[in-house]
């Protein structure tokens, strides 16, 4: 009984501690954008030409790597895109398997945040997060088209918590300077 308690003591610790410090860019990247940032949803795309990672391009895509023709099959009825020509891939971005740390760092190298102002950075941040459709089609229930694939397939790992949470998880995070913490 005693050896169980010393066991999870630190985890009790930690679920007492956590709600403290839930405060505005407090940790906000590690322990709550990070995990949906992770979602298969997400990763499956960012993944596609790495090799390590068992990327698309390397299995069931491998005889469709033409970018043009892409949107063919993930056309406009399937993803709900304006523009289907949005849903392609790239390699450099961040990808699965990485800290919160080297996960943040990629995302702000991707958008060269080193040479643009906090707020400048802040607004290119939620301007991607809140209106691109890839990441929209990777929130669930943010479209009706979520996670919708050709030939009536369909990721079901998608980001959980719904476009609220997203907002506000997203914003604690662009307010709080983009802390990588
Ligand atoms: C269909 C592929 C695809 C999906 C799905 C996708 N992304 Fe991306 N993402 C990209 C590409 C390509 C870029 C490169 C930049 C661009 O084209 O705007 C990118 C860039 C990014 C960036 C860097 C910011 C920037 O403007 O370069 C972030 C952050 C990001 N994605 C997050 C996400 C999140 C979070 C999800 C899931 C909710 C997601 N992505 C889903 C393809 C995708
Ligand atoms: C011949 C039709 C076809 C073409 C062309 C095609 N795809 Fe796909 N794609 C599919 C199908 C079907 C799936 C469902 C799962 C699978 O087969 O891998 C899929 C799944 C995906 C997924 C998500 C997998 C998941 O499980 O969530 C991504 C990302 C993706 N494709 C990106 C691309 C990109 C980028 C291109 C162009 C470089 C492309 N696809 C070209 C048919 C296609």
């Amino acid at each position: 009984m005693n050896n169980r308690i010393i066991k999870f003591a630190p985890a009790l610790l930690l679920i007492i501690l956590a709600p403290l410090s839930a405060r505005a860019g407090d940790h906000v990247f590690s322990r709550r954008l990070y995990p949906k940032f992770q979602t298969r949803a997400c990763t499956v795309c960012h993944d596609f030409y790495e090799r390590t990672r068992n990327g698309l391009a390397f299995s069931s895509h491998r005889k469709r790597l033409d970018p043009n023709r892409c949107p063919k099959c993930h056309n406009a009825g399937v993803t709900g895109f304006k523009h289907p020509e949005e849903w392609f891939a790239m390699p450099g971005l961040y990808t699965s398997g990485m800290s919160p740390r080297q996960t943040c760092k990629k995302i702000k190298e991707a958008l060269h945040a080193r040479f643009k102002s906090d707020r400048l950075i802040a607004a290119q941040v939620e301007r991607h997060l809140f209106t691109d459709p890839r990441v929209l089609w990777g929130i669930e229930g943010a479209t009706e088209k979520s996670g919708r694939l050709p030939f009536k397939k369909r990721e079901k790992d998608l980001v959980k918590g719904g476009l609220d949470e997203w907002g506000k998880e997203v914003r604690m995070w662009t307010a709080g300077g983009l802390e990588c913490e």
